[in-house]
């Protein structure tokens, strides 16, 4: 029996998942994920009730270290009974860990949990490598990802911050000996050996920058609220398929990788329902179980699209098994943003996706399960891949808007082509009559609810007819338009 065959027989599941061996990785990585007893999940966690299975837990923390081209040496989960303040596991936990690190010369070992500085410190001197955890893993990825000025400003000082609060405790003595292997120089790594007077300036410098850029932001969005097209942002848990839905909706190239967290900063485009009305779609980062709370409210500002929102679309990967757990975790990510999912429901729209990775029994159960919910909650399955069930995706988009359009009849004299225009530019104008003898122009309108205070106030002799909801059309024609800059 080797080494890793006896670690095997020790572990829950020790599963050799090999890279296969592509160029260009950072590294040789072992991951471990710890499993705690639900009463021992580390206070201040976020995180819902864990009830994700083992090989989910591992495929993600696997998929998270390929996220930064980690190659991975091999994978496996460990059950703690009573984590240790010291090192999390036990002597002899570690000490087989130890072994197989070395055997398979690994430069890294990440573990998908939350380390304390003392236990980090303690590991990487047991194992004489490196040691990122879930907290570190998850900034090094949005380090990468990050594409504005602001993404990448906000991971930066989310970066600073968590070294901060480690260096609280354990500068003098620990990260002076950490060293490391000059492994994974992310922001604020390669300022190991500054002082916290240091790392504090470049904190207020960065909170100086972003202030500025969240200025010039601000601009944007307030010139968007001009063009008064209704957002509709995608939200869900990462790699759910949103930025294929995306591309698949809008035209665009945005990078949709099967890499977790391929998306950082949103991209919004316009596109054009089945009966002709713009609406922005907005594309945001992928959301995933314990995201460190530091970094939510980093990214607060990026998701503010997803707080003005007209319309959530939740986008779910129905393939997964853990798809209901991905949900739970979305929603508090969710409500951390102040958006709860139970009140929300009438700007919520759930998103099944992936319905092509699934057999015809389970499509069947899934469809006899929306059906059974209420008709303004029922989710609408689709692939993004194979554009099955956009169609509907759109119309469903289309009457959730129009449930909060008013429907009104307005008559315009000949002369009034100003008027006219207006109606033509932010209304719907679902039918129009003119009179042969008179010129009058007759219209039936619905009119979207952020240009409803300036319809009224322009044409105080509009008839408001009590609200309902238009069977939307199946010629759903989709515009790629004009990209909008964040
Ligand atoms: P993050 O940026 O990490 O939040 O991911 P995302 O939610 O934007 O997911 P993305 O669109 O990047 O898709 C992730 C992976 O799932 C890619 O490999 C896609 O090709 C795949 N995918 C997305 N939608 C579908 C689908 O409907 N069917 C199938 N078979 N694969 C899909």
């Amino acid at each position: 029996m080797d080494v890793r065959d006896r670690a095997a027989a020790d572990l829950v599941t020790t599963s050799d998942r090999r890279a296969e061996g592509e160029g260009g990785t950072t590294g040789r990585c072992l991951v471990v994920v710890p499993v705690l007893p639900v009463s021992a999940k580390p206070s201040g966690s976020a995180a819902p009730v864990p009830v994700r299975g083992d090989d989910a837990r591992l495929d993600e923390a696997i998929g998270l270290a390929k996220a930064i081209d980690l190659d991975i040496a091999a994978a496996m989960a460990v059950r703690i009974q009573k984590p240790r303040p010291a090192t999390l596991l036990t002597t002899g936990k570690m000490r087989e860990i130890g072994l197989i690190a070395e055997v398979e010369t690994v430069d890294l070992v990440v573990v998908d949990g939350q380390l304390t500085p003392v236990q980090q410190r303690n590991l990487e001197t047991e194992w004489g490598v490196k040691v990122l955890d879930r907290t570190g893993l998850i900034l090094e990825i949005f380090g990468r990802r990050a594409r504005t000025k602001e993404g990448r400003l906000q991971v930066e000082l989310a970066h600073l911050n968590y070294q901060k609060s480690r260096l609280v405790r354990s500068w003098t003595h620990l990260e002076r000996q950490r060293g490391g292997v000059g492994f994974l120089g992310g922001p604020g790594e390669t300022q190991i050996e500054a002082d916290r007077r240091q790392l504090q300036e470049r904190v207020s410098r960065i909170e100086r920058d972003l202030d500025q850029v969240r200025a010039t932001r601000g601009l944007h969005r307030s010139g968007r609220k001009r063009v008064p097209f209704p957002v509709i942002a995608l939200v869900g848990y990462t790699n759910a398929g949103k930025s294929t839905l995306f591309n698949r909706l809008t035209g665009a190239d945005v990078m949709a990788k099967d890499l977790l967290f391929a998306t950082l900063d949103p991209t919004l485009r316009t596109v054009r329902l089945p009966h002709g009305r713009e609406v922005i779609l907005s594309d945001t980062v992928g959301f995933i179980s314990d995201l460190p709370t530091d970094l939510i409210a980093a990214f607060r500002a990026t998701l503010e699209e997803v707080r003005e929102a007209e319309i959530i679309l939740h986008v779910r990967d129905m393939s997964d098994p853990s798809a209901d757990v991905q949900a739970a975790d979305v929603a508090a990510v969710l409500s951390a943003l102040d958006i709860d999912v139970d009140h929300a429901r009438e700007r919520l729209i759930e998103v099944w996706n992936k319905i092509d990775l699934m057999d015809t029994g389970r499509v069947d159960a899934l469809s006899e399960r929306c059906g059974k919910l209420p008709e303004a909650e029922r989710p609408v399955m689709v692939s993004a891949v194979t554009g099955q069930g956009l169609d509907a995706l759109l119309a469903a988009i289309e009457a959730r808007l129009s449930q909060r359009s008013i429907r009104a009849d307005v008559t315009l004299p000949p002369e009034d082509g100003a008027g006219l225009a207006w109606l033509y530019r932010h209304c719907d104008v679902l039918s129009r009559s003119d009179d042969q003898t008179t010129g009058q122009i007759e219209l039936e309108l619905r009119v979207p609810p952020q240009r409803q205070d300036g319809f009224l106030e322009r044409f105080p002799g509009a008839v408001l007819i009590t609200p309902e909801v238009d069977e939307p059309s199946n010629d759903a024609t989709v515009a790629l338009d004009e990209t909008l800059s964040v």
